[in-house]
């Protein structure tokens, strides 16, 4: 079915039409079809394609699939790629003013361009006939590298010029970037791949596109915005703004501002616009280039060894700064996670000064090996709050001093929790003032003790109103207290005085819900008050009675128990007592607890048994133990049959006991207690 006319035809309609809807989306940002229509063209052509064993220049299919390089070959570019001398203030632009002027002998007002400097990695694209035909970053600005493949699968670079009366040939410069967001994106799934991040989003644009497998390119949302002419035949331009208008005609991406300034003083007010709007940009710029818009004038000007005369890059104020790291402490939020933060230097970062930032959590610092003492890259973009980049390492004099986790409370002084596998270390008690409000807020809500009136707003009132500082409080207002506060009147005040008194009657398994235990919502408050006749009874339970309970896992019995043996958390629930509680427990089971053969043991299963999971895992179950999935230095015993799996090998470098299924068998009758069998 070779060479049919009528599928060569579709071909090159969808080819076209594809091409188009690329434009649209990777260019204008505003596509006419979906994600899933797209694909369908795509799929459509490029199953023709096969058919007919031919594709166009430009078929968008071409995009991608080429094998990967070992090497990348040199390119020599027709023109240098020129670099650009800096002006760190207006002052120093006014002066590139005056230099231009006088070198052109005249006492004329120039005109000039002003746009965006983006941040990224530069780059030359060569067309030929009106075809994309290669592709090469600026290595040393004579000679750089061929990155072909990698370029031709950025989809906002066209692949053909569409023009009509395209150049026989032109190389055209701009800039690929990525997007702050992408870079992030891509950053924390590194980061999960035990990958090293990238330090910023230059930095992986140019490693995404100096990659020898152009298939790794393609995965990564890179842009581009073209700026700049080099070589060029069979095509001239006035200006810059010409070129400009011609590149966007042309459907090739260009700045996101080009803008005309008639002399200095409008291309200073342009540079102070710009820097306004930096932050608010979906990527990152680092200056402004200001350009003299007649190319005849640019000619004139020349340039000197590396830098044109005719343009420059007006820095803005760094968004990074190195500082020292003075401390590392921790502060505890609303939930009661301890998150670590760094105490620096004080040092300006595009225009503010910063003195700390955040360190996310203990793995972070961990990871980046940050210590008191190191010199710290610290970042601060637009209204974010700074965070440290990078340590740099070869400043260390070996006197740095590294920081644990906490051992206690930075608030209140009482323990930290920190679970197995969770980078996040919390405080646990039930008096830190950083998390009261919130324990309060939760402890009076309609899943909690239910007191009416006691809602979110009344808390803050009376917290800032000093007449709540612990849960004790709450049971001492009086209503004179509350008259006196701008949201109550004689009923209202009755009426939340009567809502906590009444709750003051309550179950266990509401009461051990409304303290809000980390990881116990209703369910498993449920489930303790059934094992756990009273309150006390709950008083330092160790780990394994709770993760003996059917249904609770390592993480709530951690946190239970951690909880329970807390004796400032053990305090102040003996003063709410104090306070008139009366705590009934209807769920409780009475039962032969604590006279299982099993009682508080953890098994792990693998292998093949004489008998289904189920029925094991139940058995199990009956006899007072719990069934886990995972390994840990908590599991009693892996019950181990045919042919077992990776846990064994997990249990044996954990020491953890090994068992047959008769050995299990012979447990359960052995000891002292009631069996119970199948
Ligand atoms: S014009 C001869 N325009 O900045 C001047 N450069 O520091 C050629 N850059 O190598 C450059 N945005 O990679 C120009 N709008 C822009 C730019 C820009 C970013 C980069 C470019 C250049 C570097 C010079």
């Amino acid at each position: 079915m070779k060479n049919r006319p009528s599928d060569i035809k579709e071909l090159e309609k969808l080819t076209a039409e594809i091409n188009e809807h690329n434009y649209r989306y990777h260019v204008l940002d505003s596509p006419v079809i979906s994600d899933a229509e797209y694909d369908r063209l795509f799929r459509k052509l490029k199953e023709l394609e096969e058919l007919q064993a031919y594709s166009l220049p430009d078929s968008p299919t071409r995009r991608v699939g080429s094998a990967p390089l070992d090497k990348f070959d040199k390119v020599k570019h027709r023109e240098p790629m020129l670099s650009l001398d800096n002006a760190f203030s207006h002052d120093e632009v006014v002066d590139f003013d005056k230099r231009i002027r006088k070198l052109l002998d005249g006492d004329i007002n120039i005109e000039y361009t002003v746009e965006p400097k983006y941040d990224g990695l530069a780059i030359e694209l060569t067309y030929r006939g009106g075809l994309f035909y290669r592709a090469s970053t600026r290595g040393d600005g004579y000679e750089g590298e061929d990155v072909t493949h990698n370029i031709r699968t950025i989809n906002a670079v066209p692949l053909r010029i569409e023009t009509p009366g395209a150049p026989e040939e032109i190389d055209i410069r701009g800039e690929i970037y990525m997007d702050i967001d992408e870079f992030e994106a891509l950053n924390r799934n590194r980061e999960e791949k035990g990958e090293p991040p990238f330090a910023n989003p230059r930095n992986a644009a140019a490693g995404s596109v100096r990659q020898l497998d152009p298939s790794i390119t393609s995965e990564r949302r890179l842009f581009l915005a073209c700026y700049g002419i080099g070589a060029a035949k069979g095509i001239a331009f006035k200006r810059h703004l010409d070129f400009i208008d011609w590149l966007r005609k042309s459907r090739f991406p260009v700045p996101a501002s080009v803008t005309v300034a008639k002399d200095i003083h409008q291309v200073i007010d342009e540079l102070k616009r710009l820097e306004g709007e930096r932050d608010k940009l979906a990527f990152e710029i680092d200056g402004a280039v200001i350009k003299v818009n007649e190319f005849s004038l640019q000619q004139k000007l020349g340039m000197k060894t590396r830098e044109p005369r005719w343009a420059v890059a007006y820095k803005f104020k760094a968004h990074q700064a190195t500082t020292k790291i003075v401390d590392i402490r921790g502060g505890v939020g609303r939930t009661g996670v301890i998150t670590p933060y760094a105490v620096f230097e004080p040092v300006r970062i595009g225009g503010v000064t910063v003195s700390r930032s955040t360190l996310h959590n203990w793995d972070e610092i961990e990871r980046k090996d940050i210590r008191i003492g190191d010199a710290v890259l610290v970042e601060r973009a637009g209204d974010v709050i700074p965070h440290v980049l990078m340590v740099l390492k070869e400043k260390r004099t070996g006197k740095e001093i590294n920081v644990p986790v906490p051992a206690v409370c930075p608030e209140c002084g009482s323990h930290i929790v920190r679970e197995e596998g969770e980078v996040a270390a919390r405080c646990i008690s039930l008096y830190c003032p950083a998390q009261l409000r919130e324990k309060i807020i939760h402890f009076a809500s309609r899943g909690g003790l239910d007191i009416e009136g006691l809602g979110e707003k009344n808390v803050e009132l009376l917290f800032s109103r000093g007449l709540i500082k612990n849960f004790e409080d709450i049971y001492r207002l009086k209503k004179a207290d509350l008259l006196e506060l701008p949201r109550f009147a004689e009923k209202s005040a009755q009426n939340l005085i009567d809502a906590i008194a009444k709750s003051r009657q309550t179950t266990l398994a509401k009461f051990l819900f409304a303290i809000g235990i980390i990881h116990v919502g209703e369910y498993a408050a449920k489930q303790l008050a059934k094992n756990f006749e009273g309150l006390g009874a709950l008083y330092h339970v160790k780990h394994e009675k709770i993760a003996g309970i059917r249904q609770m896992g390592e993480k709530i019995a951690a946190s239970v128990s951690a909880f329970f043996c807390d004796e400032g958390n053990i305090k102040t629930l003996d003063r709410l007592k104090d306070l008139g509680f009366v705590i009934a427990n209807p769920d409780y089971e009475a039962g032969p607890k604590g006279a299982l053969p099993l009682d508080g043991m953890t098994f792990v299963i693998t292998g093949t048994l004489p008998t289904t999971r189920q029925e094991v895992e139940d058995l199990i179950e009956k006899n007072g133990a719990r069934a886990s999935s995972s390994v840990s230095k908590n599991t009693s015993y892996l019950l181990a049959g045919d042919e077992p799996g990776s846990k064994l090998e997990k249990a044996k470098s954990l020491g953890v006991k090994i068992i047959s299924f008769d050995g299990l068998l012979r447990l359960i009758e052995g000891k002292s207690g009631h069996p119970r069998l199948f």
